[in-house]
């Protein structure tokens, strides 16, 4: 049976309904990751849990070691990847509380670290990243959220930004211009390790609050942290689903 991984991201440094087994330190080439991988049973099943931004969350998204955090996971045994993340939403479709299941990426951010190819290599490494997100896994969060009868997007583009701070009105306008669904700070270069390291990567995407110049007003803590405390236990219970499909 594959190995799944679940990174929680912004209000998922902790998967509440985990029988903990063992926190499993690991350095790596590239430094620590985030937090110790937690093994444990989750659904019945035995997963790998990683807070993207450390427990407690403590690292703003350009400053995630994602180097570090997908090749320990890799090290730790993950087979496949469950990458949950907090998102704004640019697209009418994608209001506060709404999921979903992206299929495309546009990457804006910049400075990160964010391949395994580099340094004094013998061959740079090209991968084809045509469709950034494991379509089989998709699918099993895509058949999850139907048969829970969420509100849910099967497609969409997320747009990946530096942060922290959020977009200006004219940002998300061109966003929304290039195409983009929704927004988030940590899709990317997650998604491209990932298929570097070969580990097959799909994304459950939270929208927690409207992106901005999508709403009458600015965008506060408050909201989207209502919207995180409303909306993570739909995540669980997908996350939950998938496992034991
Ligand atoms: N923009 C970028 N990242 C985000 C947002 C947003 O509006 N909301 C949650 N993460």
């Amino acid at each position: 049976m594959t190995v799944y991984a679940i990174i929680g991201g912004t209000g998922l440094t902790q998967l509440e309904g985990l029988s903990l087994k063992d926190a499993i330190e690991l350095d790596t080439p590239y430094g620590a990751p985030s937090a110790a991988i937690q093994r444990g049973e989750f659904a019945g099943r035995e997963v790998l849990f990683l807070a993207r931004h450390g427990h407690p969350h403590r690292f703003p998204p350009h400053q995630v070691n994602y180097r570090a955090n997908l090749w320990a996971l890799k090290q730790a045994g993950a087979e496949a990847i469950l990458a949950v993340n907090a998102v704004g939403g640019i697209h009418a479709a994608m209001g506060s509380g709404h999921l979903c299941v992206p299929h495309q990426i546009v990457d804006y951010t910049w400075g990160r670290e964010h391949t395994y190819f580099a340094g004094d290599i013998e061959h740079v490494t090209h991968i084809d990243f045509s469709h950034p997100y494991d379509e089989a896994l998709r699918l099993k969060l895509i058949a999850a959220l139907q048969a829970l009868g969420y509100a849910y997007s099967s497609h969409g583009v997320y747009a990946a930004t530096q942060g922290p701070r959020l977009e200006t009105v004219a940002e998300v306008a061109k966003l929304e211009r290039d195409g983009c669904d929704i927004i988030g700070m940590t899709g990317m270069p997650e998604a491209a390790l990932a298929r570097e390291l070969d580990l097959p990567y799909a994304c459950l995407s939270l929208v927690v609050n409207p992106a901005a110049g999508k709403s009458s007003g600015i965008i506060t803590m408050a909201e989207i942290e209502q919207a995180l405390h409303e909306g993570i236990g739909k995540v669980r219970e997908v996350l939950g689903r998938v496992l034991v499909s």
